[in-house]
């Protein structure tokens, strides 16, 4: 990695800490509990095929290299599920000699602590009993250091490859996908999962809720993306779950648009596609409003069918049934509500995408569409209506834990009906 060091490394070599901050020490969404990282990694080595599963943490992006300012970190999501920290260069390697077996190991691999204090990046978890301690394995494996080419662009062997090879030969075992063995276990949420996505489901109403109120007629899509985001990062979520849609008038009925750049016109609605990631699980949540505070007969209209199609969805959701299931329940209530709303044809030909997804440690998580759900699976429901003749586009999204009995909606803290929308939206602006 290049770093424009030199002139930066003596200015900071006169502030140098006498000892690093921890690493990971003060992250909002705190530790993940060893015993259930503990229980991760032994269902893990349950369900995996005889083999050598090498789970890699997230490569450094460089500054130059990738976007300006593009170094933040973000540890890869299976190797935070299963280890729990942050920790460029890190390797697991889980190793089940037997299919179907409860023996099986887990070793880590890390970079070894700094020889010298490092003045230009932020602490990183290192090999050691302070690894040992937030990952609940006994021993944490110091890794070979990887050379550095002598050329620029030389492919370097990582000692590290060769030592896992070794592994595999020693034991006759071949290198496996984990993706299959992984997958069905991010699915169905922990304490600790579902205590996180509770938190960015939270954050991410209470900042829909400070949009809501601080939208007027006039400002900018990117001014409405700021009090989002700024909610999102005052209550402790280091980062969006994904680029926030903020879309107003035309752009309401673009699925994906994130340019933020049109200022918006009394009389537009404005759809917000936006929600935090606190403690590496994200929440997805939209909401649709008018501008200036009160929807039009139109609007209202086009609303209450979506959000029937949501409800109709929602009230099915319990352990059993699918997505692709609940899709056919909230198509069918859109198809027998619609009336003459969108002509001769049902509304559900606007409806121009899926139901939902799940979410977790990525907004479009490991998705069993054709699988019955589980209880302490999270997904989102989110049936939406297109009408760019209109400029009109109206999607309502919520994040649902499947529970025992049926689910709860994590991000019920922003207004769903008309009228709890018009009431907030009025409660903004004053007396
Ligand atoms: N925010 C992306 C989606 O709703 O799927
Ligand atoms: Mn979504
Ligand atoms: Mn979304």
């Amino acid at each position: 990695m290049h770093r424009h060091l030199s002139r930066f490394a003596v200015v900071a070599a006169g502030f140098m800490l006498a000892t690093p901050i921890a690493a990971q020490q003060g992250a909002p969404g705190g530790p993940v509990p060893v015993e259930l990282l503990r229980h991760r990694r032994a269902a893990f080595l349950a369900s995996m095929p005889a083999g050598v599963a090498v789970i890699r943490s997230a490569r450094i992006r460089s500054i130059e290299g990738d976007y300006p300012q593009d170094s933040d970190y973000r540890e890869s999501n299976d190797f935070f599920y299963l280890t729990g920290i942050e920790s460029p260069g890190g390797v697991l390697v889980m190793i089940q000699p037997d299919s179907g077996s409860a023996r099986g190991e887990a070793r880590l691999y890390l970079n070894p602590p700094p020889a010298r204090p490092d003045p230009v990046s932020a602490p990183r978890t290192a090999a050691g009993p302070a690894a040992a301690r937030l990952t609940g394995l006994e021993v944490v494996h110091a890794r070979p250091p990887v050379p550095r080419p002598i050329r620029r662009g030389e492919a370097v062997i990582d000692p590290l490859d060769v030592v896992i090879d070794s592994i595999g030969g020693a034991h006759q075992l071949a290198t496996i996908d984990y993706r299959r063995t992984i997958g069905p276990l991010r699915a169905v949420k922990d304490a600790d999962e579902i205590r996180r996505l509770r938190i960015a489901s939270g954050i991410s109403a209470e900042a829909h809720r400070a949009a809501m109120q601080a939208t007027r007629p006039g400002m900018w899509e990117y001014e409405i993306e700021a009090v989002l985001e700024y909610t999102f990062r005052r209550r402790g979520a280091e980062r969006v779950g994904y680029p926030s849609i903020v879309g107003s008038g035309p752009n309401s009925t673009l699925l994906h648009y994130d340019l933020s750049r049109r200022q918006t016109v009394d009389g537009d609605i404005i759809l917000i596609d936006a929600a935090a990631e606190f403690g590496y699980y994200t929440a997805d949540v939209t909401r649709s409003f008018p501008i200036n505070g009160r929807f039009t007969p139109r609007q209202r209209a086009i609303y209450a069918l979506v959000l029937g199609s949501q409800q109709a969805a929602i009230d099915a959701i319990a352990p059993g049934i699918t997505l692709a299931e609940l899709n056919r329940i909230s198509r069918d209530y859109m198809k027998e509500h619609s009336g003459t709303l969108c002509g001769d044809q049902s509304c559900d030909r606007y409806f121009i995408h899926g139901l939902g997804h799940m979410v977790g440690l990525d907004v479009h998580d490991i998705n069993p569409y054709f699988t019955e759900l589980r209880p302490g699976m999270t997904l989102t429901i989110e049936p939406g209506i297109y009408l760019p003749d209109e400029a009109l586009g109206i999607r309502i999204e919520d994040v649902l834990l499947v529970t025992e009995t049926g689910s709860e909606n994590l991000s019920a803290g922003v207004p769903r009906t008309v009228d709890a929308i018009e009431a907030l939206m009025a409660s903004g602006r004053g007396p």
